[in-house]
């Protein structure tokens, strides 16, 4: 079971630039933080509109002189600030992200980053040099890794339960953006835009979801791929509200991957299949409590969350919160990501290298790998879905 005994003498101070009011992913983040009192928001930056997130700030319990008009500001008050922020999670439209996690490693505060994380390699890969140099922790917001039957899953494959991977099948197939809501919801307008989106929109915004997973599970490492993206609502050209990538691995293992935003009657349709030489197991985010495990010649397993049948010692640091039967979700897995960026910013601080390299949680090189994918895809794309190397 989860280990509720587990604190610090003080939790991480911790800080928020945008997921403000009425923001799709503010509260996911306050939420799992927060969950484990292992971090304190102290300070926020929540909001375009500075009085808006001033007051949003006050309403969430901070102090009125540590909500801020916006990032800047925060940065330079709060490292002045005798108890100031420690770490920071930036939840702004992806357009924003490289300048913000830029401004809060030089400020050496450890980041919680969305994704896409930056909107080409190379900037993100700027991050990594500095968060390197001053010994700052960047954790990037993939976060369907924390589930237990994801990390299940991983175990199995890692151990060969279903033998050497032969073909992935990824998707994030949602229906939600079918017609031109765009017209009226402000966050997608956003995601269409690709000034503010970056050079995708449902690939990163989805699609690089389950392929974070495929790597978490598998460690397979792309070779090249091909992709075909288009817009069925035309105005979102030239940005993709649908694709499809087919994707050889080293080693010689193939894959494809689903995007879409347009995938009418469905809800996330998030599932992911490994199909090994002898099984092949799949998971998806509506049920995530399960795992299916299907050996060749037997009758379908499904395996159930909380079981002494499963490895016990795949959850590392983020085991069942509750026993098996009672359904745990999206909220738990974000917590459980959130602990250990919490545990790989303390172990970092006390520059406890052994500590930090046995977490494992989405880090900067996660983040690097989503905008990759993005870029190649693009890439492939313009080319009439020609094959393309992937690095
Ligand atoms: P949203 O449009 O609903 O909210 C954005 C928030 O950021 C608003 O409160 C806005 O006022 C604020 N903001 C914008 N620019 C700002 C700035 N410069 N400084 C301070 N605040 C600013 O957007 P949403 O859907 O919450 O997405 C935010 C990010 O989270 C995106 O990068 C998106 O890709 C990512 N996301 C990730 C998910 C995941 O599962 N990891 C799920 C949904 C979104």
């Amino acid at each position: 079971m989860f280990d509720e005994e587990c604190h610090f003498n003080q939790p991480i101070r911790w800080g928020m630039v945008g997921g403000g009011r009425n923001s799709q992913i503010g509260y996911s983040h306050r939420n799992a933080a927060q969950r484990d009192g292992l971090f304190k928001l102290v300070a926020g930056a929540f909001d375009l509109n500075a009085s808006r997130g001033r007051d949003f700030g006050i309403n969430l319990g901070l102090d009125s002189d540590r909500c801020y008009a916006d990032y800047k500001e925060m940065f330079a008050a709060e490292t002045q600030h005798e108890e100031g922020i420690q770490a920071v999670s930036i939840a702004t439209p992806n357009a924003t992200h490289y300048e913000i996690c830029k401004a809060a490693l030089e400020a050496r505060l450890h980041v919680v980053c969305e994704k896409p994380i930056t909107f080409t390699t190379e900037e993100a890969q700027e991050l990594k040099l500095i968060a390197e140099k001053n010994n700052c922790v960047i954790g990037v917001m993939y976060g369907y890794s924390g589930f237990p039957m994801v990390q299940q899953a991983r175990e199995m494959v890692q151990r060969g339960d279903i033998g050497d991977v032969r073909i992935v099948n990824m998707q994030f197939a949602h229906g939600f953006h079918n017609e031109e809501l765009e017209l009226t919801e402000p966050a997608l307008k956003w995601r269409v835009t690709p000034e503010v989106s970056g050079s995708t929109y449902v690939l990163g915004d989805s699609g690089t979801h389950p392929f974070n997973l495929c790597g978490f599970i598998t460690g397979l490492k792309v070779e090249r791929l091909s992709c075909m993206r288009q817009s069925f609502i035309k105005s979102r050209t030239p940005l993709e509200d649908n694709a499809h990538v087919m994707m050889e691995f080293s080693g010689g293992a193939v894959g494809t991957l689903w995007a879409s935003a347009v995938n009418a009657g469905s809800m996330h349709q998030q599932k992911i299949r490994i199909v090994g030489e002898k099984a092949s197991i799949e998971w998806w985010d509506e049920q995530p409590n399960q795992l299916r495990y299907e050996v060749q010649g037997e009758p379908a397993r499904v395996l159930e969350r909380g079981m002494g049948y499963l490895y016990q010692d795949a959850v590392g640091v983020s085991p069942d919160r509750i026993g098996g039967g009672h359904a745990e979700g999206y909220f738990e897995s974000w917590a459980n990501i959130y602990h250990c960026f919490a545990l790989a910013f303390d172990a970092a601080n006390r520059n406890n290298q052994e500590v930090l390299s046995s977490l494992i949680f989405p880090g900067i090189d996660a983040g690097i790998d989503g905008v990759r994918l993005c870029e190649k895809c693009v890439e492939s794309a313009e080319k009439n879905a020609a094959w393309v190397k992937y690095k």
